[in-house]
């Protein structure tokens, strides 16, 4: 039955007719994709038994102690009450290095956590390759995915808890977590990783805040969305569909859209399995979205992957993106005339201040990103005083290639070692 209306919301989910009778089968999939309750208990370990039944996987902790690197976990609170979960892998079994190390500090996009950074083996994980060099690593989470469900007024049953969108994660999150690192470590500044989303919340935070600007000795960008001059039809039909899907999503008062729960697990383990004859849904679906990339997709870590993420994230942020592609602009969240008034002082939301950026940014980008084209990523580089881009030197790399490539290590990761080396004191 759940295979049936999987298959049914992906073919309308792409069909260009849409009709009411399709909303009753929407809403069963969204309540069953979007549950209030996770039902999914995070752990350090895992026995056999347990792997079975499902409804435990392994946290940050647990997925970095698999292959014996020291993890460290710390909590930090916004200034607007949100309690926020840091990663750190202060070192690596490989380096006996003891002298004061250099911080980096990776940011997930969006529907994720810090679980993605550490998902494949050391050989081929960015978090562990940089403290294999001798990196203190820090791994950042945005308020509202899996580790950040926590407020010290609201539950996540509470629809303020959701009003949120990179902006906020951008301008709220992202200084609260540098400022305790920095702090912690008694450093004046890091490098800065982030993917897709995460990428967008830094840009929000340096245009916002420039003092930040110092703090960035350089931030690397894969993949990042910011302009969108150009989107791809799919892309373009998926969104457009996203009005609709905020109305069924509010009359069933959802405001966390796709957290990691039991329903995503059981899902990706029994459909996306290398046995399962709906590996090739989970796969379609996976291309059509990010770009189509068979060779670099490892299908037997798919159950794995797809069991972290999603990790959730708030209808806002879709819908703050949505805005950006219709204002083909890179802008504030627009509230509607009499909030913008209020919070903007003008009737629509100001642009992003770009040109206010002065830290020095390096962009990864790919060719066959389904999400954002060379298009946008050339004026995103156009706007900010300070960039440099490089195109990943594989013609199908995708958008979720940046973190899920069988080869990542090769096509882009070494690249990153030698861009942060250059910083170096
Ligand atoms: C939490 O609630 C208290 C009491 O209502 C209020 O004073 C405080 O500002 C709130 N804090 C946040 C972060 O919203
Ligand atoms: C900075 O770190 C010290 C311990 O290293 C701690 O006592 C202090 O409260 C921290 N300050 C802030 C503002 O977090
Ligand atoms: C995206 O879709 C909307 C409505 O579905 C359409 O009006 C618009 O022209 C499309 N834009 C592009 C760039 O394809
Ligand atoms: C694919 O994933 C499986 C399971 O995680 C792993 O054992 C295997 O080595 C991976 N293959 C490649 C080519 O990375």
């Amino acid at each position: 039955m759940k295979f049936i209306l999987f298959t049914f919301v992906i073919v309308i989910m792409f069909s260009e007719k849409r009709s009411q009778s399709i909303s009753y089968f929407l809403s069963t999939f969204l309540n069953f994709l979007c549950p209030k309750d996770p039902g999914l208990i995070k752990v350090k370990r895992i026995n056999q038994a347990e792997r079975v039944n499902n409804a435990k996987v392994l946290d940050f902790i647990g997925l970095v102690e698999r292959y014996h690197y020291p993890a460290e976990e710390h909590s930090v609170t916004t200034e607007d009450g949100y309690n926020l979960v840091i990663h750190r892998i202060p070192r690596s079994p490989l380096s006996n290095n003891q002298k004061r190390k250099e911080i980096v500090f990776l940011l997930h996009g969006m529907i994720a956590s810090s679980d993605y950074w550490v998902l494949y083996d050391p050989s081929k994980c960015l978090a562990c390759l940089l403290a294999d060099q001798g990196y203190d690593v820090w791994v950042g989470n945005m308020r509202g995915n899996s580790y950040c469900r926590s407020h010290t007024n609201m539950t996540v049953y509470n629809p303020k808890f959701w009003q949120y969108s990179f902006h906020e994660v951008g301008t709220k999150d992202l200084p609260a977590m540098f400022n305790y690192i920095l702090n912690c470590t008694k450093q004046k500044n890091l490098y800065f990783i982030g993917h897709s989303m995460g990428a967008t919340s830094i840009l929000a935070l340096l245009s916002s805040k420039p003092e930040y600007n110092i703090k960035i000795k350089i931030a690397i960008f894969l993949a990042p969305c910011a302009f969108w001059v150009k989107v791809t039809p799919t892309f373009n039909n998926t969104m457009s569909f996203l009005p609709f899907l905020k109305e069924i999503l509010r009359v069933h008062e959802i405001y966390d859209f796709l957290p990691q729960s039991l329903a995503t697990v059981t899902t990706a383990k029994t459909l996306c399995n290398d046995n399962a004859v709906t590996q090739t849904i989970c796969i379609a679906v996976l291309f059509l979205l990010f770009g189509s990339d068979a060779p670099q997709l490892n299908t037997t870590a798919l159950p794995d992957l797809l069991s972290h993420v999603p990790a959730g994230t708030s209808v806002q942020t879709l819908d703050h993106y949505y805005q950006n592609i219709l204002a083909n602009d890179f802008r504030n969240y627009d509230y509607g005339i009499v909030e913008n008034y209020k919070r903007y002082k003008q009737k629509t939301p100001p642009s992003y201040d770009i040109k206010k950026i002065t830290a020095p940014i390096h962009i990864f980008y790919a060719e066959n990103d389904m999400i954002v084209a060379e298009e946008s990523i050339l004026e995103l580089e156009k706007h900010l005083p300070n960039a440099f881009t490089q195109k990943v030197p594989y013609k199908l790399f995708n958008h979720v290639d940046f973190v899920m490539a069988i080869d990542a290590k090769t096509f882009v990761y070494n690249s990153i070692l030698k861009v942060i080396q250059k910083f170096v004191s």
